[in-house]
């Protein structure tokens, strides 16, 4: 019998990688979708059959994390080997506008899917999507033992999901591991994170069809990794003996500045012309650099980051140019099932 995996917000970015990868190592993958009146399964479209399908091992469920009694009877039903929450009200500077909401959903949603494990007498191991934004303002390098300081309503959310992670491990042995992942792009990053913003615009800058490109804080530093490979370090995480607590990181800071300069630099433009400060994209308050230390995973988990900053910038303006062109030629199709 293959394993079998349920991962909350599987139709974000890095639920559309961890379930590919887990595809690919024979599991059985289920997860939770969001009732939308849009589509918002975009990033899976292409790994899921017809639940009836014979060779079906992708299934997705209606729930949320603000729905304890739905996570509850999913766990009881799925009996899973691994949990991956993964689900959040994850944008920063919106955090700061639905501080409420996010508190809900990101800090005691993962409580709720602890507590449903808990209650529904699943056996399995239980991954905590932690961020680096729980460092906040204390100055990098930041590793396992850095204390938090967090920063928005988001990082103090992280914080008690963390927390709450550790200790359903100590109160009651379960196999809880907390990720600390720093920022880790790709050309499925949500449009309105910077890194897909600046190349998203620089495809459309560059075929003449937008003429400027709106940023907040530029001097911001931070440490970006390439997706995919984050979620290796995901499933390395349940794959130990013992639970543990992990930051994954590249280890290198570049400053917004720099990603912008990169990405107009890669499709020969001069950024200066076109980028525009915008203070409605500041922050009320920044966290000004995150660079993380990762030799905990490397030494226990035998993860690194093999794509570094030039590289992930070049993957990614490549994507933006190449899904424009899509766009315009009209060959985008999307599906529900
Ligand atoms: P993302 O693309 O924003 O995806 C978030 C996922 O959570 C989506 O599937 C979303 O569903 C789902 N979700 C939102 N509200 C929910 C709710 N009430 N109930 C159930 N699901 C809900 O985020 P990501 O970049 O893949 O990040 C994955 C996780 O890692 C998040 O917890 C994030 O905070 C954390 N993290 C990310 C990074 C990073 O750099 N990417 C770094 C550290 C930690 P919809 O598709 O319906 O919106
Ligand atoms: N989003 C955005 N939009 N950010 C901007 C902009 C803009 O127009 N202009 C400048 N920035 C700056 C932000 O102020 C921040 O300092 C930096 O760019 C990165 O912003 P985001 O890409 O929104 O990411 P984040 O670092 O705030 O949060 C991401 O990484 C965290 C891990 O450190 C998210 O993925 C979080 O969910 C994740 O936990």
């Amino acid at each position: 019998m293959g394993r079998v995996a349920l991962i909350t917000g599987i139709t974000g970015q890095d639920g559309s990688y961890l379930s590919e990868l887990l595809l690919n190592k024979g599991y059985t993958v289920h997860g939770i979708k969001r009732r939308s009146s849009s589509f918002n399964t975009e990033r899976i479209d292409g790994l899921d059959l017809h639940p009836r399908h014979p060779d079906a091992r992708l299934f997705l469920h209606y729930s949320d994390l603000a729905d304890p009694g739905s996570l509850t009877s999913l766990l009881r039903d799925i009996q899973p080997d691994e949990v991956y929450n993964l689900g959040a009200q994850s944008h920063v500077r919106v955090s700061f506008d639905i501080p409420g909401y996010t508190a809900d959903v990101t800090g005691v949603g993962a409580i709720r899917m602890l507590e449903a494990t808990r209650v529904a007498d699943v056996n399995c191991r239980f991954y905590q999507a932690s961020s680096s934004e729980m460092f906040g303002s204390t100055p990098p390098p930041q590793h396992e033992d850095t204390p938090f300081h967090p920063r928005s309503p988001y990082a103090c959310a992280k914080v008690y999901a963390y927390w709450s992670a550790v200790n359903y491990r100590e109160s009651y042995g379960m196999y809880c591991a907390n990720g600390i992942l720093f920022n880790h792009e790709s050309p499925r990053r949500g449009e309105n994170f910077v890194t897909r913003k600046i190349t998203r615009a620089v495809a459309r800058i560059e075929a003449g069809i937008q003429d400027k490109l709106y940023l907040g804080n530029l001097d911001a530093i931070r440490d970006w990794g390439y997706a995919p490979e984050y979620v290796e370090a995901m499933w390395l995480a349940l794959q130990q003996d013992k639970p543990n607590d992990y930051v994954v990181a590249t280890g290198e800071g570049h400053t917004v500045r720099e990603f912008v300069a990169a990405a107009f630099d890669h499709v020969g433009l001069d950024w200066q012309k076109y980028v525009v400060t915008d203070p409605i994209y500041f922050r009320p308050a920044e966290v000004d650099a995150l660079i993380g230390d990762y030799r905990k995973a490397r030494q226990s988990l035998g993860w690194a980051p093999k794509t570094l900053f030039a590289d992930l910038v070049r993957v990614m303006v490549d994507a933006d140019r190449h899904l424009l062109e899509d766009e315009r030629m009209g060959r985008l199709v999307r599906v529900d099932r």
